[in-house]
């Protein structure tokens, strides 16, 4: 059973902003109800200021929470800074969405993004350009969708991308490429040795450089998102010293997420033959 915060279960019993403006200056439509949700947003303008806005939506509690959040969010905001919210705004806006329902605040955020290229007058054949090709054609996940959550939400696995965009969640033929697509993203943010096969042996230096690099981009998001944390206590050759704090410092599968997340993430970017040491 999913938990929701006081917030979603208030504004999915009675939520704020719903219904159409008649004279809107804009409108757009996301996602689809052949997929499960939909979302159409109405907004209006005074100049550059957005005055009112309200939604209409197909979908569970969390899409019609996410919806209202979203409304509340940019009424009496410029266009200029309605443009940088983000769905991790939305759900801190609600206190929190199940993981399984992350996927509501993306359509909010897809809807406001839709919304600010039409205010800013980019054509609708444009628009779809935009879009990138369609990587789930289950729920018509397009890459740059897949690519920007992975970004802003420092995901790293298909569960995570499924959970935030429903790619992946029916027949499941897309992963392989979502795979591909995590690979990709990680790999921009940690400079990977570009050859380790008969190269020369890594420095000490440039070793450290890539576990601290690791550490801090691809793990800790990991574990800061179920509430823990690590810290780096030292690297003694291909000996890597660390700590986990926060709930994964009392949590039983600690071993578990060493061997499974930290070593395995560890060798995947820096070295094959990397240890891991948990220090209690
Ligand atoms: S194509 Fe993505 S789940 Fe079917």
């Amino acid at each position: 059973m999913w938990e929701y915060t006081e917030k979603v279960k208030e504004l999915y019993k009675n939520p704020k902003n719903v219904g159409e403006i008649p004279d809107a200056d804009v409108v757009v439509e996301v996602g689809s109800i052949v997929c499960g949700d939909a979302l159409t947003l109405y907004l209006k303008l005074d100049g550059d200021k957005i005055v009112d806005a309200k939604f209409k939506t197909f979908g569970c509690g969390s899409a019609i929470a996410s919806s209202s959040a979203l409304t509340e969010m940019i009424k009496g905001k410029t266009v200029e800074e309605a443009s940088k919210i983000s769905n991790k705004d939305i759900v801190e806006f609600l206190g929190g969405l199940p993981d399984q329902k992350m996927h509501c605040s993306v359509m909010g955020q897809e809807a406001l993004d839709k919304a600010i290229k039409k205010i800013k007058g980019q054509k609708v054949e444009d628009e779809h350009e935009d879009e990138g090709a369609i990587v789930c054609q289950c729920f018509g996940v397009s890459e740059n969708l897949i690519r920007r959550v992975i970004k802003e939400n420092n995901l790293t696995t298909v569960e995570e991308v499924t959970n935030y965009t429903k790619a992946g969640g029916a027949c499941g033929s897309c992963i392989p490429k979502i795979e591909d697509i995590i690979k990709e993203e990680l790999a921009k943010v940690v400079t990977r040795p570009k050859d380790t096969a008969g190269a020369k042996p890594m420095s000490n230096l440039k070793r450290m450089q890539l576990v601290e690099e690791t550490i801090q981009n691809v793990i800790r998001p990991v574990l800061i998102r179920d509430g823990g944390d690590i810290e780096l206590i030292d690297i003694d050759g291909k000996n890597v010293y660390v700590a986990l704090r926060g709930h994964c410092a009392h949590c039983v599968i600690s071993d578990v997420t060493m061997k499974n997340l930290v070593q395995e993430k560890l060798r995947e970017f820096v070295e094959q033959d990397i240890e891991v040491i948990e220090v209690k």
